[in-house]
Parts: C-alpha cells; sequence; structure tokens
C-alpha cells in the first residue's frame, strides 16, 4: 500500500525544539551537539495539526559561559575540566504550509518549545517534484539523494544562468538542454566558444542524439574540427539575398556612422550586374572618390570575408524544425559579425513564430549574453533579443540567457528573466547586480553565493515551487570547451625542456642528424 502523507511526516524524526523569538516567517530551534544537521537542511513543525516546512539557512554556536571577554587561560582552564555550555541554534525561513502536494503560504504563528523534525526523503521528494510530463530533472537536493526538478512551464518567462567564470553555468545550460531535448524542444544555441558542439555524443563518445546540428560560417575558426565533432553544417549566406541592411550588418556599419550608411545605400541602389560581390565591389569603385575613400577599407574587410558568400544561404528550413537542437558555433568570429549571424538566425525564427508558421516552442540559449546585449545596445542582434525578452513569450520564443558579467548585460533583458539559476558568484558588484535584477532573490540567498560549490546553484523563480539550493546533475553528453588540462601540459612541458637539456637525448639527436647526411 502507498504510504500516506500523515505516516510520510511522521517517519521524520525529532531534531529540536523552537527556541527564542519566532515568527510566521522565519523561527530558531536548538538541536543537540551530535545530531549531524547541515545547513540548507530541510525540517518541519505541527502546528494545529498543519505541517510547516522550513529550510536552515544557518547554523550558530554559541555560549554564554564561554564568552568573548574571556581570555585564553581561562577557556583552556574550563575545556581541560570538560566545562562547556554551548548551544547550536538552527536559524530558518518559513518555506510554507505541505497541504500534501505542494506548499502553500503559511500564516501561523510559531511558538518557543516546538517540536522540530527533519524532513525525510520521500516528504522532500514530494515537495520538489512535478509530474514527468512537465518537469526537468536537472539535479538533487546536495547531501541526499532527492531529484529536484524544474517546471517546463517556468521557462515561458525565460531564465537566466548566472554565475563567475568556471562555476558550473554552461554544464547547467547543457544538462537543461539535454532534458528538452528528452521533451521534444527546438533549440537554437548561441555558442561563441564552441561549449556544446559535441553534444550529439555521450561522454563515451557514442551517439547521443542525432537530432543535434552544429551549424559553423567558414569564417568561424572552430575549435575542434570535423573529426572531432562528425558533421559540420556550413552556413553560408548568398549576397543576392541581402539586404542593404544586411550588408552594413556584415561590415559593421552601425546607425549612427551617418556617411558610410548613405554610401552603402547608394552602392546598393547602383548595382546592375548580377548583384553579387563582384558586382557590389565594382560598383563602389566607381563611386565619387571622396566617397570610395571612406569606405575602402569596409570593402577590403568585405572582400578578406568573402568565403561566407556562397551560392545558398542557410536559413530557417536548416536549423528550425520539431525536436531539434541546432548549436551555431561562433567560436574564433569577430563579435559583430558572430552578432549579424546570430541577428540573421534570430530575426527568422521571429518571424516565424510571428506569423505562425511555425507552431511548436523555440527554446533560444544565449552564451556569453553581455556581448550580444550590452547596456543599452537597441540595434541589430541586441534589439532582437530584448525584443524576445519582451514580446517573445506571447509567440512562443524563450531565451535562456548565460552570462558571467550580470553587471554587464542589459539590465531590461535580466529583469524579464522571471527564474534564474545562480552558481557561485564572490565578486561583490556582480552579486549586487544579481540582487538588482530580481525581486525572488533574498539577502540570505545572496550570503550562500560565494561559497557554493562547482556545479551547486540556488534556482528562484517561476520553474521552481520555492528558491532552493541543488547539486546540478552530471551531463549525459560530451563536454566541449572545458578548461586546459594546465598541470598535465605543465609536466609535458617539463618534460620536453628535460629532454632538450639531457646530454643522451643531444647525443641521440645529433646521430640521427648525421645519419640523416
Ligand atoms: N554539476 C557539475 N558536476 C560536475 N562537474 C561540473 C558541474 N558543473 C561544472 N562542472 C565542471 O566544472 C568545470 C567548469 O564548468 P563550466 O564550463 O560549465 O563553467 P562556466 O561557468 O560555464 O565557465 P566559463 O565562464 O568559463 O564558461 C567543467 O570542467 C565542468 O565539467
Ligand atoms: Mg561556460
Amino acid at each position: 500500500m502507498k504510504q500516506g502523507v500523515k505516516d510520510v511526516l511522521e517517519s521524520g524524526y525529532e531534531i529540536g525544539y523552537t527556541s527564542g523569538e519566532n515568527s510566521s516567517n522565519k523561527f530558531q530551534f536548538v538541536i543537540s551537539d551530535n545530531m549531524g544537521i547541515r545547513k540548507w537542511e530541510y525540517v518541519y513543525l505541527k502546528i494545529n495539526g498543519e505541517t510547516i516546512v522550513g529550510r536552515i539557512e544557518e547554523i550558530v554556536s554559541k555560549s554564554d559561559l564561554l564568552n568573548n571577554n574571556m581570555d585564553y587561560e581561562s577557556i583552556k582552564k574550563y575545556t581541560d575540566n570538560n566545562i562547556n555550555d554551548f548551544v547550536n541554534i538552527c536559524l530558518s525561513t518559513v518555506l510554507g504550509k505541505f497541504d500534501g502536494n505542494n506548499l502553500i503560504q503559511s500564516r501561523e504563528i510559531i511558538k518557543p518549545g516546538i517540536s522540530v523534525f527533519k524532513a525525510d526523503e520521500e516528504l522532500l521528494n514530494k515537495i520538489f517534484s512535478y509530474n514527468e510530463e512537465e518537469s526537468l530533472n536537472i539535479g538533487y537536493l546536495p547531501d541526499n539523494n532527492v531529484r529536484v526538478s524544474v517546471n517546463i512551464n517556468g521557462l515561458r518567462r525565460h531564465l537566466a544562468i548566472l554565475a563567475q567564470t568556471g562555476a558550473g553555468k554552461s554544464h547547467t545550460a547543457s544538462v537543461i538542454m539535454e532534458e528538452l531535448l528528452k521533451k521534444g524542444a527546438s533549440i537554437i544555441v548561441l555558442d561563441p566558444h564552441a561549449d556544446y558542439v559535441f553534444m550529439k555524443k555521450k561522454t563515451d563518445g557514442k551517439i547521443y542524439s542525432n537530432n543535434v546540428g552544429v551549424f559553423r560560417t567558414p569564417l568561424s575558426t572552430g575549435r575542434y574540427t570535423k573529426d572531432d565533432i562528425g558533421i559540420i553544417n556550413n552556413f553560408t549566406i548568398r549576397f543576392q539575398d541581402l539586404s542593404s541592411d544586411d550588408i552594413k550588418g556584415i561590415m559593421d556599419i552601425r546607425e549612427n556612422y551617418t556617411n558610410l550608411n548613405s554610401i552603402v545605400d547608394d552602392i546598393y541602389k547602383k548595382m546592375k550586374g548580377k548583384k553579387d560581390l563582384a558586382d557590389f565591389l565594382e560598383t563602389a569603385e566607381k563611386l565619387p572618390v571622396e566617397d570610395y575613400k571612406k569606405i575602402k577599407g569596409r570593402l577590403t574587410f568585405l572582400n578578406k570575408i568573402k568565403s561566407i558568400f556562397e551560392d545558398y544561404s542557410t536559413g530557417i528550413k536548416d536549423y528550425l524544425s520539431p525536436g531539434k537542437m541546432s548549436v551555431m558555433d561562433l567560436s574564433g568570429m569577430d563579435q559583430f559579425l558572430a552578432n549579424y549571424f546570430s541577428f540573421r538566425v534570430l530575426s527568422e525564427i521571429y518571424d516565424s513564430k510571428l506569423s505562425m508558421e511555425f507552431r511548436y516552442p523555440v527554446f533560444v540559449f544565449v552564451e556569453e549574453a553581455h556581448n550580444f546585449v550590452p547596456p543599452r545596445r537597441n540595434s541589430g542582434i541586441a534589439g532582437m533579443i530584448k525584443k524576445i525578452a519582451g514580446e517573445g513569450r506571447k509567440f512562443g520564443i524563450f531565451l535562456v540567457v548565460i552570462t558571467q558579467r550580470p553587471g554587464k548585460i542589459d539590465s531590461d533583458v535580466l529583469s524579464q528573466c522571471n527564474s534564474q539559476i545562480i552558481l557561485r558568484v564572490t565578486n561583490p558588484s556582480d552579486q549586487n547586480a544579481i540582487l538588482e535584477s530580481s525581486e525572488n532573490i533574498t539577502q540570505y540567498l545572496m550570503e550562500d553565493l560565494p561559497s557554493l560549490d562547482i556545479g551547486e546553484a540556488i534556482i528562484v523563480g517561476e520553474i521552481v515551487k520555492m528558491p532552493v539550493i541543488i547539486k546540478i546533475r552530471d551531463r549525459e553528453t560530451m563536454a566541449g570547451g572545458s578548461d586546459i588540462d594546465l598541470i598535465g601540459l605543465l609536466s609535458e612541458a617539463r618534460e620536453e625542456l628535460r629532454k632538450m637539456n639531457d646530454p643522451d637525448e643531444i647525443k641521440k639527436k645529433n646521430r640521427s642528424l648525421l645519419g640523416d647526411l
């Protein structure tokens, strides 16, 4: 027989008693010394038959006898004689009243002297899970095996993944992508560092999914070769398909460069031949000398990047279909070109969603989002990301913005993200930017940010029933862009140096050189 809520709750065990000052939002309780209770654990207490669930935010150990006015010798005397009177006090927040399935708001007064129980795994499982179809299984509570799911519906109002470098942002994003793929989501990834190009493969190198495609422009230096990744789709553009504004984007001519803007418009209008790149360049040469001089540098650049112009414009039909994930590998490209390609992709998707041509939800992951949408930039890709942040949810485009510089990304975009996954952050100005970006983040949670381990995250907002600290699960897919093995490479460098200076090795080398003669 399935265990009822009542039985589950009674299987928790008593760990302490409320003491001192308590309120309906916060309570504290004294535990005995050897309970093994740790910060972030979940507890509950019973009031008038209701179950009030809380989380331990901090554990304070204090003594009235061994106080701060005592000197070293006196404290030593007491402790040598086993005289000590310390108490351990757990400071906890009230998360809500458990109604058998969910936590709802609690307004009960918590008095001193009430028993506090440790929440067991079965209760926690109930609190932290959603039904299978609507949940993404992204991790566990630290310290036990309780699986924590996030709710797909919460992604309707966008998600931000924030943390300092190396804390696990890309790992977390990959885990979410894996889960979304299992649910048949269409995913587009703007990937400036080729972090996601191996997601077709499992960690052991075998195929994970045939629904993952990597797109790369001929200009992208790419951190990995075709041999590493497998099939790579070329992302090319047919020059004839470009508008005058497109050409300006590729040449990094911004809206406020009035002269250059009108020169490009002029060339574009005057083209009479095939309207290809050669035609554009030839038409430019016929401009009045002054104009030609002004635009010459940009034309040289256009010629230098001519490999992106082919007979075919890669388009939405290539990278958007139900259940498919398309990784735009932008590695090694100048930022403004990466911006242009990203703009092309997202504006096509936006139009297609707006016209309802593509019915299914599209999830757009933007890595290094601060580079695409810095504060107060409205043109090109920045404007497009802002538009999606503001209105995308109405048409079924959902953003996941990833950044290690929360203070350097447009604040409108961050504040449109109604859920946040925040990993370790130690820099105070980044912490402040995070605090300002969301009303879900309390000072209590902020204080935990510096002490998180790699892969530990605070999740707040609509994707969870309540703020929770979790350990993100292992990846199922192969990682790209991981840290350089510094220690290993230094050891190889030392070995090489040793060989270069070793008399025997030098003799061996000289002998082989003489042999060649
Ligand atoms: N939950 C986790 N479990 C196990 N390993 C993890 C976890 N999260 C991150 N790591 C490991 O930590 C390292 C850094 O992670 P990741 O590349 O995701 O960090 P990042 O925040 O994206 O860094 P950057 O800002 O440099 O892009 C990687 O080697 C990754 O495998
Ligand atoms: Mg990363």
